[in-house]
């Protein structure tokens, strides 16, 4: 079976994840969405909410599954057998960071390989941390992210803010 990961932070997933992952779904037999579990960055939502929020924006999609992990994302792949790491370029700026994780990813297994597909251009704008900035100073997220989700963030954002 030709599986794929496509690992982020997602905090919180945006339309241009789901794009992606739409897509890739298209192309793999199996997307495994892997939330990165960072002990050093407490984010906007918790890692198990992140998965569920994932889970939610993503269920018409029956050939993904959503899963976090720790470490490093090779050992996460290793241990379920998965060689091909997917990931999104918005722009020519996500090139570097892009270029050293998928050439570290190599090295340490050169069994991986990453392959790029390039977001789509309405969304090539768009972040987690720009929604997050976006919604903290009251701006409209409608189309930024999921419709499923887009209340969750809405709330979490005005508890941070104690409204
Ligand atoms: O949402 P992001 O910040 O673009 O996701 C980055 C992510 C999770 C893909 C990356 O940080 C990652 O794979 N981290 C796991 C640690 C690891 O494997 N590091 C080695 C590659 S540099």
């Amino acid at each position: 079976m030709n599986i794929g990961v496509y690992p982020g932070s997602f905090d919180p997933i945006t339309n241009g994840h789901l794009d992606i992952i739409k897509r890739a779904s298209n192309t793999f037999d199996e997307v495994i969405v892997g939330v990165l579990v960072n002990p050093d960055k407490k984010g906007l939502f918790e890692i198990d909410e992140r998965v569920e929020l994932i889970k939610r924006a993503t269920k018409d999609i029956p050939n993904v599954k959503v899963e976090s992990f720790s470490g490093l994302l090779v050992n996460f792949m290793k241990e379920r057998n998965i060689k091909v790491i997917i990931k999104g370029l918005r722009a020519v700026s996500d090139f570097e960071y892009e270029f050293k994780m998928a050439l570290m990813n190599k090295r340490l297994n050169p069994d991986m390989e990453t392959i790029f597909m390039m977001t789509a251009a309405e969304y090539s704008f768009l972040s987690s941390s720009s929604v997050k900035q976006v919604a903290m100073f009251g701006g409209c997220i409608e189309g930024l992210v999921p419709d499923e989700i887009i209340q969750d963030v809405i709330e979490r954002i005005d508890k941070k803010r104690g409204i």
